[in-house]
C-alpha cells in the first residue's frame, strides 16, 4: 500500500476521476460481456480485475489523495471494482453452465449409431445348451468324459454288444472312415465312451460325455449328418433302474423346472438290457393338449409328453466286455439327443436353421462367449 502521498500530483490521480472510472469500469463490462468463453472470460478477468488492471492500478492511487477525498473516491472506486466482480462472477457461471451443456450433448453416446467393427463371435446356441445339460450332472457329481469321434468299429458297435450282422452297421447308416476295412467309423453315437470311460477309470464311474455324432441322413427339418448327444453313464455296486429315473428326473427338473413327470416306455439297445425310451411331461402345456377338448400345442404336437432319449441298465456283457464283474456292478446308461432338446426347448423348427450359421438364428440366443 502506497504512503499518503504528501506532495499531491493530480496528474497521477486522474484514474480517479468519475469520467475514467465509468470508462474503465464499462470497458470492463462490455469485455466481460463479449467473453464467448471461459478462456476469453479469464483474459478479461486478468485485464480488467487483475493486480494491473486500470481499476487495481486506480485503487491504488487513493491513498495519493489528500485524506477528505479518499473516502468518496474509495467509494466510487469500490462501485465500479464491485460492478465488475458481480459481472464477472456472472458471466463466469453462465459460460460454466453452456459448458456443462456442451459436454452433455457432445459426449453423450449415441446408442442407435451403427458400429463399425466387426462383432465379437459367440458360441453357438448348440454348445452352450450342450454345457447347460452337462452342468446340471456336474452338480449331481458327475465328471466329463471325452472320446475321439473317429471311432474303432470296436467301441463303436462290438464292445457295446451289436452283433455282426446288425443293421446300424451297414454303409447305409454308418460314415466308414476310407473303406469298411479300416475298421475306423465316424462316431454313430457317443456310446462308445461308456466303454472308453470303464477301461480307462476306477469303479465306481459317474460320467457324462457330449459329443457330435454323425449318421448318413440327409439334412432334412428333422435330421442331420452331424449332430450331438449326451452319454450318461453310471456303475457301482447295487445301481437299480430307480436310479437312473431318479437321474433323469434331476435333469429334467434342472433344465425345464420342478413337477414334469418322467415315463419311461420298454425300448431296444443292444448294450442296455432292459431298454427304455424316456419322455417328459411337455413343459408347456403339462399334458392338457391330450387331453379331450385341450388346447393343441406346437411343442409336443398335442402328444401331452416329449420324448428326450434312450436309456437302460448296461447289458452285463457290455461290463464283462470291459473286464468289470458283472456280479458285483450294474450300472445304467442313457443318451440324449442335444438337437432335439435345443428344437423343443426354443420352439425351433427346422434343424436347417442349426447348421446353415444365419446370425438371425443365433443371435437371439444370446452372444454368450
Ligand atoms: N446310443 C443310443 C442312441 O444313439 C442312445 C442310448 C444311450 C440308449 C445309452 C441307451 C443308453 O440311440
Amino acid at each position: 500500500m502506497s504512503a499518503p502521498n504528501k506532495s499531491y500530483d493530480p496528474v497521477e490521480v486522474s484514474a480517479l476521476q468519475p469520467d475514467a472510472l465509468d470508462a474503465a469500469r464499462d470497458e470492463a463490462l462490455a469485455a466481460i460481456a463479449a467473453a464467448a468463453d471461459l478462456d476469453a472470460l479469464k483474459q478479461a478477468r486478468l485485464a480488467h480485475a487483475g493486480d494491473r488492471s486500470p481499476l487495481a492500478l486506480a485503487n491504488r492511487e487513493i491513498g495519493a489523495l489528500p485524506p477528505q477525498g479518499r473516502a468518496e473516491a474509495g467509494k466510487r472506486i469500490g462501485a465500479a471494482r464491485g460492478a465488475v466482480s458481480k459481472a464477472l462472477k456472472e458471466r463466469q457461471a453462465e459460460l460454466e453452465a453452456e459448458r456443462d451443456q456442451r459436454v452433455l450433448v457432445e459426449e453423450s453416446v449415441d446408442v442407435t449409431l451403427p458400429w463399425d467393427r466387426a462383432p465379437r463371435g459367440a458360441r453357438h446356441p448348440l454348445t452352450t445348451l450342450q454345457e447347460r445339460m452337462v452342468d446340471v450332472f456336474v452338480s449331481m457329481g458327475f465328471e466329463v468324459a471325452e472320446g475321439p469321434e473317429v471311432e474303432a468299429e470296436w467301441f463303436n458297435f462290438d464292445a457295446l454288444n451289436f452283433k455282426p450282422d446288425h443293421p446300424a452297421r451297414s454303409m447305409q447308416d454308418t460314415f466308414f472312415v476310407e473303406s469298411e476295412e479300416t475298421g475306423l467309423v465316424l462316431r454313430t453315437h457317443t456310446s462308445p465312451m461308456q466303454i472308453r470311460s470303464l477301461l480307462a477309470r476306477e469303479l465306481p464311474v459317474y460320467v457324462v460325455g457330449p459329443g457330435r455324432t454323425y449318421r448318413t441322413d440327409e439334412l432334412d427339418a428333422t435330421h442331420a449328418p452331424v449332430f450331438h448327444q449326451l452319454e450318461g453313464l453310471a456303475v457301482d455296486e447295487g445301481l437299480t433302474m430307480a436310479d437312473l429315473r431318479g437321474a433323469i428326473d434331476a435333469f429334467v427338473a434342472g433344465m425345464f423346472g420342478e413337477g414334469l413327470t418322467v415315463r419311461m416306455r420298454p425300448s431296444y439297445f443292444p448294450f442296455t438290457e432292459p431298454s427304455a425310451e424316456v419322455d417328459m411331461r411337455c413343459f408347456v402345456c403339462r399334458g392338457a393338449s391330450a387331453e379331450p377338448g385341450g388346447e393343441p400345442c406346437r411343442t409336443c404336437g398335442s402328444e401331452g409328453w416329449i420324448e428326450i432319449g434312450g436309456c437302460g441298465m448296461v447289458n452285463p456283457r457290455v461290463l464283462t466286455a470291459c473286464g468289470v464283474d458283472a456280479g458285483r456292478y450294474s450300472g445304467w446308461a442313457f443318451g440324449l439327443g442335444v438337437e432335439r432338446t435345443l428344437m423343443f426347448r426354443h420352439g425351433v423348427e427346422d434343424m436347417h436353421d442349426m447348421v446353415e450359421g444365419d446370425l438371425r438364428f443365433t443371435l437371439p440366443f444370446g452372444t454368450e462367449i
